[in-house]
Protein backbone atom coordinates (compact mmCIF):
# COMPACT_ATOMS: atom_id res chain seq x y z
CA UNK A 1 0.00 0.00 0.00
CA UNK A 2 1.19 3.51 -1.21
CA UNK A 3 1.52 5.88 2.27
CA UNK A 4 1.66 9.55 1.72
CA UNK A 5 2.45 11.33 4.91
CA UNK A 6 1.76 14.63 5.11
CA UNK A 7 2.33 17.42 7.67
CA UNK A 8 0.70 20.65 8.34
CA UNK A 9 0.54 23.37 11.04
CA UNK A 10 -2.95 22.98 12.47
CA UNK A 11 -2.98 26.58 13.58
CA UNK A 12 -1.91 26.34 17.07
CA UNK A 13 1.45 25.67 17.52
CA UNK A 14 1.36 21.36 17.77
CA UNK A 15 2.47 20.15 14.61
CA UNK A 16 0.54 17.35 13.33
CA UNK A 17 1.46 14.46 10.82
CA UNK A 18 -1.46 13.10 8.92
CA UNK A 19 -1.04 9.63 7.02
CA UNK A 20 -3.29 9.46 3.91
CA UNK A 21 -3.79 6.41 1.70
CA UNK A 22 -4.03 6.73 -1.52
CA UNK A 23 -5.66 3.87 -2.32
CA UNK A 24 -8.47 4.56 -0.16
CA UNK A 25 -9.79 8.41 -0.97
CA UNK A 26 -12.99 8.39 -0.71
CA UNK A 27 -14.30 9.20 -4.47
CA UNK A 28 -17.36 11.34 -3.49
CA UNK A 29 -17.26 13.91 -1.08
CA UNK A 30 -20.16 16.41 -0.24
CA UNK A 31 -19.93 19.56 1.93
CA UNK A 32 -22.37 21.42 3.89
CA UNK A 33 -20.51 25.21 3.60
CA UNK A 34 -22.38 26.42 6.81
CA UNK A 35 -21.39 29.45 9.42
CA UNK A 36 -20.44 32.19 6.72
CA UNK A 37 -23.00 34.23 8.86
CA UNK A 38 -21.52 33.73 12.28
CA UNK A 39 -17.87 34.25 10.44
CA UNK A 40 -18.62 37.61 9.37
CA UNK A 41 -20.58 38.62 12.67
CA UNK A 42 -17.20 36.91 14.93
CA UNK A 43 -15.53 39.80 12.80
CA UNK A 44 -18.30 42.61 12.94
CA UNK A 45 -18.57 42.05 9.40
CA UNK A 46 -21.92 42.25 7.77
CA UNK A 47 -23.31 38.16 6.87
CA UNK A 48 -22.49 39.18 3.40
CA UNK A 49 -18.78 39.23 4.23
CA UNK A 50 -18.92 36.00 5.35
CA UNK A 51 -20.29 34.47 1.85
CA UNK A 52 -18.09 36.55 0.36
CA UNK A 53 -15.44 34.72 1.80
CA UNK A 54 -16.98 31.28 1.41
CA UNK A 55 -16.41 31.92 -2.28
CA UNK A 56 -12.40 32.05 -1.25
CA UNK A 57 -13.12 28.48 0.93
CA UNK A 58 -14.64 26.79 -2.44
CA UNK A 59 -11.60 27.75 -4.40
CA UNK A 60 -9.17 26.07 -1.64
CA UNK A 61 -11.41 23.18 -1.29
CA UNK A 62 -11.95 22.12 -4.79
CA UNK A 63 -8.28 22.54 -5.52
CA UNK A 64 -7.35 20.34 -2.13
CA UNK A 65 -9.73 17.69 -3.37
CA UNK A 66 -8.63 18.20 -7.28
CA UNK A 67 -4.53 17.07 -5.32
CA UNK A 68 -5.88 14.50 -3.36
CA UNK A 69 -7.59 12.71 -6.32
CA UNK A 70 -11.22 12.65 -5.41
CA UNK A 71 -13.92 12.66 -8.08
CA UNK A 72 -16.74 13.96 -7.46
CA UNK A 73 -17.37 17.31 -4.78
CA UNK A 74 -20.67 18.31 -4.02
CA UNK A 75 -21.15 21.39 -2.33
CA UNK A 76 -24.44 23.18 -1.00
CA UNK A 77 -24.71 26.56 -2.08
CA UNK A 78 -28.22 27.11 -1.29
CA UNK A 79 -31.49 25.21 0.21
CA UNK A 80 -34.89 25.12 -1.04
CA UNK A 81 -35.08 26.67 2.55
CA UNK A 82 -32.69 29.61 2.09
CA UNK A 83 -35.38 31.46 0.13
CA UNK A 84 -36.63 32.15 3.60
CA UNK A 85 -33.83 34.70 4.40
CA UNK A 86 -33.81 38.58 4.23
CA UNK A 87 -33.81 39.69 0.24
CA UNK A 88 -30.85 41.71 0.06
CA UNK A 89 -28.74 38.05 1.54
CA UNK A 90 -30.79 35.78 -1.13
CA UNK A 91 -29.94 38.43 -3.85
CA UNK A 92 -26.28 38.69 -3.20
CA UNK A 93 -26.00 34.64 -3.08
CA UNK A 94 -27.54 34.30 -6.03
CA UNK A 95 -24.50 36.63 -7.56
CA UNK A 96 -21.94 34.33 -6.41
CA UNK A 97 -21.94 31.84 -8.65
CA UNK A 98 -21.14 34.17 -11.39
CA UNK A 99 -18.56 36.03 -9.91
CA UNK A 100 -16.93 32.81 -8.65
CA UNK A 101 -17.27 31.48 -12.90
CA UNK A 102 -15.40 34.82 -13.69
CA UNK A 103 -12.71 34.40 -11.36
CA UNK A 104 -12.41 30.86 -11.17
CA UNK A 105 -13.50 29.51 -14.55
CA UNK A 106 -10.44 29.75 -16.64
CA UNK A 107 -8.22 28.07 -14.12
CA UNK A 108 -10.96 25.20 -13.31
CA UNK A 109 -10.62 24.67 -17.22
CA UNK A 110 -6.99 24.51 -17.24
CA UNK A 111 -7.51 21.94 -14.35
CA UNK A 112 -10.03 19.22 -16.19
CA UNK A 113 -12.52 20.06 -13.93
CA UNK A 114 -16.34 19.54 -14.92
CA UNK A 115 -19.00 21.55 -13.17
CA UNK A 116 -22.28 20.60 -12.80
CA UNK A 117 -25.34 21.90 -11.23
CA UNK A 118 -27.90 19.89 -8.74
CA UNK A 119 -31.44 21.50 -7.92
CA UNK A 120 -34.01 23.07 -9.19
CA UNK A 121 -33.78 25.60 -11.67
CA UNK A 122 -37.33 27.62 -11.62
CA UNK A 123 -37.05 30.41 -9.39
CA UNK A 124 -33.33 30.70 -9.96
CA UNK A 125 -32.72 34.42 -11.10
CA UNK A 126 -31.29 34.09 -14.71
CA UNK A 127 -28.23 35.78 -14.39
CA UNK A 128 -27.56 32.51 -11.72
CA UNK A 129 -28.92 29.68 -14.40
CA UNK A 130 -26.66 30.97 -17.55
CA UNK A 131 -23.42 31.50 -15.60
CA UNK A 132 -23.60 28.09 -14.59
CA UNK A 133 -25.39 26.57 -17.76
CA UNK A 134 -22.33 28.56 -19.47
CA UNK A 135 -20.18 26.49 -17.37
CA UNK A 136 -21.67 23.66 -17.32
CA UNK A 137 -21.51 23.73 -21.32
CA UNK A 138 -17.74 24.58 -21.18
CA UNK A 139 -16.47 21.95 -19.24
CA UNK A 140 -18.87 19.35 -20.02
CA UNK A 141 -16.04 17.43 -21.97
CA UNK A 142 -13.96 17.59 -18.97
CA UNK A 143 -12.68 14.57 -17.23
CA UNK A 144 -11.36 15.38 -14.03
CA UNK A 145 -13.07 16.28 -10.63
CA UNK A 146 -16.31 17.14 -10.64
CA UNK A 147 -17.51 20.06 -8.69
CA UNK A 148 -21.27 20.03 -8.17
CA UNK A 149 -23.37 23.33 -6.90
CA UNK A 150 -26.22 22.26 -5.04
CA UNK A 151 -28.51 25.01 -5.52
CA UNK A 152 -31.72 25.49 -4.74
CA UNK A 153 -31.50 21.81 -3.76
CA UNK A 154 -33.77 20.53 -1.33
CA UNK A 155 -33.47 16.72 -0.88
CA UNK A 156 -37.39 16.26 0.06
CA UNK A 157 -38.39 18.37 -3.11
CA UNK A 158 -35.98 16.22 -4.93
CA UNK A 159 -37.28 12.87 -3.35
CA UNK A 160 -40.83 14.21 -4.48
CA UNK A 161 -40.25 14.79 -7.86
CA UNK A 162 -38.50 11.65 -8.25
CA UNK A 163 -41.90 9.92 -6.82
CA UNK A 164 -43.91 12.01 -9.40
CA UNK A 165 -41.82 10.81 -11.81
CA UNK A 166 -42.17 6.61 -11.36
CA UNK A 167 -45.88 7.38 -10.42
CA UNK A 168 -46.46 8.72 -14.26
CA UNK A 169 -44.35 5.83 -15.58
CA UNK A 170 -46.52 3.23 -13.57
CA UNK A 171 -49.50 5.36 -14.52
CA UNK A 172 -49.01 5.09 -18.45
CA UNK A 173 -48.14 1.33 -17.85
CA UNK A 174 -44.33 1.99 -19.16
CA UNK A 175 -43.61 0.60 -15.85
CA UNK A 176 -44.42 -2.04 -13.32
CA UNK A 177 -44.87 -1.51 -9.37
CA UNK A 178 -42.82 -4.49 -8.78
CA UNK A 179 -40.27 -2.96 -11.08
CA UNK A 180 -39.54 0.18 -8.53
CA UNK A 181 -36.24 -0.74 -6.72
CA UNK A 182 -33.63 0.76 -5.11
CA UNK A 183 -31.51 1.14 -8.02
CA UNK A 184 -34.50 2.64 -10.17
CA UNK A 185 -35.08 5.22 -7.78
CA UNK A 186 -31.28 6.01 -7.79
CA UNK A 187 -31.90 6.90 -11.75
CA UNK A 188 -33.95 9.58 -10.82
CA UNK A 189 -32.28 11.24 -8.59
CA UNK A 190 -30.64 14.32 -9.44
CA UNK A 191 -27.19 11.98 -8.87
CA UNK A 192 -28.72 9.42 -11.07
CA UNK A 193 -24.73 9.22 -13.04
CA UNK A 194 -22.74 9.65 -9.55
CA UNK A 195 -21.64 7.56 -6.72
CA UNK A 196 -23.17 8.34 -3.13
CA UNK A 197 -20.95 10.22 -1.16
CA UNK A 198 -18.70 8.40 0.85
CA UNK A 199 -17.89 11.08 3.48
CA UNK A 200 -20.08 14.25 4.35
CA UNK A 201 -18.30 17.54 5.73
CA UNK A 202 -20.46 19.86 7.72
CA UNK A 203 -18.75 23.37 9.03
CA UNK A 204 -20.02 25.47 11.77
CA UNK A 205 -20.26 23.09 14.59
CA UNK A 206 -24.43 22.35 13.80
CA UNK A 207 -24.57 18.48 14.23
CA UNK A 208 -27.48 18.24 11.04
CA UNK A 209 -28.26 17.19 7.66
CA UNK A 210 -30.81 20.71 6.73
CA UNK A 211 -32.45 18.59 3.77
CA UNK A 212 -29.53 17.12 2.34
CA UNK A 213 -29.13 14.46 0.12
CA UNK A 214 -31.19 12.28 2.57
CA UNK A 215 -31.29 9.10 0.25
CA UNK A 216 -27.91 9.78 -0.96
CA UNK A 217 -26.23 9.90 2.75
CA UNK A 218 -27.43 6.11 3.74
CA UNK A 219 -23.67 4.95 4.22
CA UNK A 220 -21.82 8.09 4.09
CA UNK A 221 -19.01 8.79 7.19
CA UNK A 222 -20.00 12.03 8.26
CA UNK A 223 -17.44 14.49 9.33
CA UNK A 224 -18.12 17.70 11.42
CA UNK A 225 -15.93 20.45 12.32
CA UNK A 226 -16.49 23.60 14.58
CA UNK A 227 -14.56 26.14 12.10
CA UNK A 228 -16.99 28.40 10.35
CA UNK A 229 -16.52 27.70 6.59
CA UNK A 230 -15.01 31.12 5.67
CA UNK A 231 -11.78 28.94 7.63
CA UNK A 232 -11.84 26.18 5.80
CA UNK A 233 -8.57 25.09 3.88
CA UNK A 234 -6.47 22.25 2.87
CA UNK A 235 -5.53 20.91 5.99
CA UNK A 236 -9.24 20.13 7.13
CA UNK A 237 -9.76 18.60 4.05
CA UNK A 238 -7.25 16.13 4.40
CA UNK A 239 -8.12 15.89 8.35
CA UNK A 240 -11.42 15.14 7.04
CA UNK A 241 -10.15 12.60 4.95
CA UNK A 242 -7.50 11.13 7.17
CA UNK A 243 -9.69 10.31 9.83
CA UNK A 244 -12.67 8.97 7.11
CA UNK A 245 -9.35 6.50 6.54
CA UNK A 246 -9.53 5.22 10.15
CA UNK A 247 -13.32 4.53 9.88
CA UNK A 248 -14.57 1.16 9.82
CA UNK A 249 -17.47 0.53 7.07
CA UNK A 250 -19.48 -2.22 7.03
CA UNK A 251 -22.84 -1.45 5.61
CA UNK A 252 -24.66 -3.67 8.20
CA UNK A 253 -22.11 -6.03 7.55
CA UNK A 254 -19.51 -7.75 9.99
CA UNK A 255 -15.46 -6.68 8.90
C1 LIG B 1 -23.76 29.03 4.91
O1 LIG B 1 -23.57 29.97 5.91
C2 LIG B 1 -24.17 29.62 3.59
C3 LIG B 1 -25.57 29.35 3.23
C4 LIG B 1 -26.43 28.66 3.92
C5 LIG B 1 -26.04 29.91 1.98
P1 LIG B 1 -24.80 30.61 6.69
O2 LIG B 1 -25.27 31.80 5.93
O3 LIG B 1 -25.83 29.61 6.98
O4 LIG B 1 -24.08 31.10 8.01
P2 LIG B 1 -24.62 30.94 9.51
O5 LIG B 1 -24.99 29.51 9.68
O6 LIG B 1 -25.80 31.85 9.62
O7 LIG B 1 -23.48 31.33 10.36
C1 LIG C 1 -27.51 24.49 5.11
O1 LIG C 1 -27.17 25.53 5.95
C2 LIG C 1 -27.66 25.00 3.69
C3 LIG C 1 -26.42 25.36 3.03
C4 LIG C 1 -25.22 25.23 3.51
C5 LIG C 1 -26.58 25.89 1.69
P1 LIG C 1 -28.29 26.38 6.73
O2 LIG C 1 -27.56 27.41 7.51
O3 LIG C 1 -29.32 26.84 5.78
O4 LIG C 1 -28.93 25.25 7.67
P2 LIG C 1 -29.70 25.39 9.05
O5 LIG C 1 -30.74 26.46 8.87
O6 LIG C 1 -28.70 25.77 10.08
O7 LIG C 1 -30.27 24.03 9.29
MG1 LIG D 1 -26.14 28.32 8.48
Amino acid sequence: MIKRVRSWWNGADKQETLTISEDNIPQHVAIIMDGNGRWAKRLGLPRIAGHQNGMKAVKRATIAADELGIKYLTMYAFSTENWTRPKEEVDFLMRLPQEFLAIELDELIEKNVRIRMMGHEEHLPSHTVNALREAIRLTEHNTGLVLNFAMNYGSRREMTECVKDIALQVQSGELAVEDITPELIDKHMLTADMPDPDLLIRTSGELRLSNFMLWQLAYSELWFTDIYWPEFGKQHLLEAVAEYQRRSRRYGGLK
